[in-house]
């Protein structure tokens, strides 16, 4: 890839995955042409599988040919992956294991899910609109370490006298390197952080804290506290106003990131990008919402959005990604949006609304041209 300039080029690797995956990458491809062509990127798209999808054609979920495409590529668009028919598996058999090889595979170990409250989708919530007005939440979710990854893990014993267990484990360049992004993220902020732990009971969570106290010493202009998960999962809901930088280990950070959904207006508009090594990884936040999966009913908006992350974080082309939310945001207060998406006067599609965004990205062209 070669950056910032018109003229640039970039290879995306989709893979749509399973249930909605196939159809909210789908539509997130439409926008991502449109916004290439408008901005003059020469954009190539390689397909790949992964998750259920691959188990079904090649036995595994994360077949070599899939990470070696992801690992040329400049960045992955993914759907999603989980497929209940292998939920009995050994775990690295299971369709979900396709996204943890593709974490490992691609050293991905910084997970950013930003929140945004738009006042068009407020009454869409269950909050009270001034509870919620003008949140701007950024997440940044550990993905390199803690209980989803550590070993040893097992389970043991017969009927009776089952017995399960997983490890919790951070190293501390771990934690340093989470804490650093969030310490930065802070910066180009409102350079206040907080950082979510659960230190009066975890281990993990007391290193967590100490290193991360080690690390503030090099941002004095931030301003850092400390919270416990269990109260600040209820601050979330409670007082989302006051927050900005959010940093915490990849449990807490899957858990707080679904729950801050309902702030956007739901999962169906929660974007995030994953990143780290050579190349970065862009999925919505929400699954596979297999009772949706090919009806064209599912939203394709957090696709899109990840899309226009992709264009901030791996092309750096911070004018491409302002384009698509643009599109976006006037698409949503023109009330047109699918069905989960309580506001709209026009429901449609998935496709039908990755084609309006797409139009609209075009659009924007003709009025920044006047
Ligand atoms: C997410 C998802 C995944 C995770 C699952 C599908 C493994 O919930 O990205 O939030 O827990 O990391
Ligand atoms: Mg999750």
């Amino acid at each position: 890839m070669s950056s910032t300039a018109k003229g640039s080029s970039l290879h995306v690797a989709a893979l749509g995955g399973d249930g909605v995956g196939p159809e909210v990458v789908a539509g997130a491809i439409v926008v991502l042409e449109a916004t290439a062509k408008r901005f003059g990127i020469r954009l190539k798209v390689d397909h790949g599988l992964v998750g259920g999808a691959a188990i079904d054609a090649c036995g595994k979920p994360l077949p070599d040919e899939t990470l070696a495409l992801a690992k040329v590529a400049d960045a992955v668009l993914l759907g999603a992956v989980g497929d209940a028919r292998f939920e009995n598996r050994p775990h690295p058999e299971r369709a979900e294991a396709g996204l943890g090889g593709l974490r490992r595979g691609l050293d991905l170990w910084s997970n950013l899910r930003p929140i945004q409250a738009r006042s068009i989708l407020a009454a869409a919530t269950p909050f009270r609109p001034e509870v919620i007005q003008d949140v701007d939440i950024l997440i940044v979710r550990e993905l390199s370490g803690g209980i989803y990854v550590g070993g040893p893990r097992g389970r043991e014993g017969e009927l009776g006298q089952r017995a399960a267990y997983d490890t919790m484990r951070y190293d501390e360049h771990q934690i340093a390197r989470i804490a650093r992004v969030g310490f930065e993220a802070a910066r180009k902020r409102r350079h206040r952080l907080i950082s979510v732990d659960k230190a009066n009971v975890l281990q993990c969570s007391v290193l967590w804290r100490e290193v991360v106290n080690e690390v503030a010493i090099e941002f004095p202009d931030v301003k850092l506290e400390h919270h416990l998960v269990d109260s600040f999962a209820m601050r979330l809901i409670t007082h989302p106003r006051e927050l900005d930088v959010v940093v915490t280990s990849n449990l807490f950070g899957d858990i707080l990131s679904d729950e801050a959904s309902v702030i956007a207006g739901g999962l169906g508009l929660l974007p995030s990008a994953s990143l780290g090594g050579n190349t970065g990884l862009y999925e919505p936040v929400h699954g596979t919402a297999p009772d949706l999966a090919g009806q064209d009913k599912a939203n394709p908006i957090a696709t899109i959005l990840s899309a226009a992350m992709l264009l901030r974080h791996t092309a750096r082309n911070e004018a491409a990604a302002q384009a698509i939310e643009a599109a976006v945001d006037e698409t949503l207060l023109a009330g047109i949006g699918t069905s989960d998406l309580r506001h709209s006067r026009k429901v449609v599609g998935t496709i039908e609304l990755a084609e309006t965004i797409a139009q609209r990205v075009v659009a924007g062209q003709a009025v920044a041209g006047r």
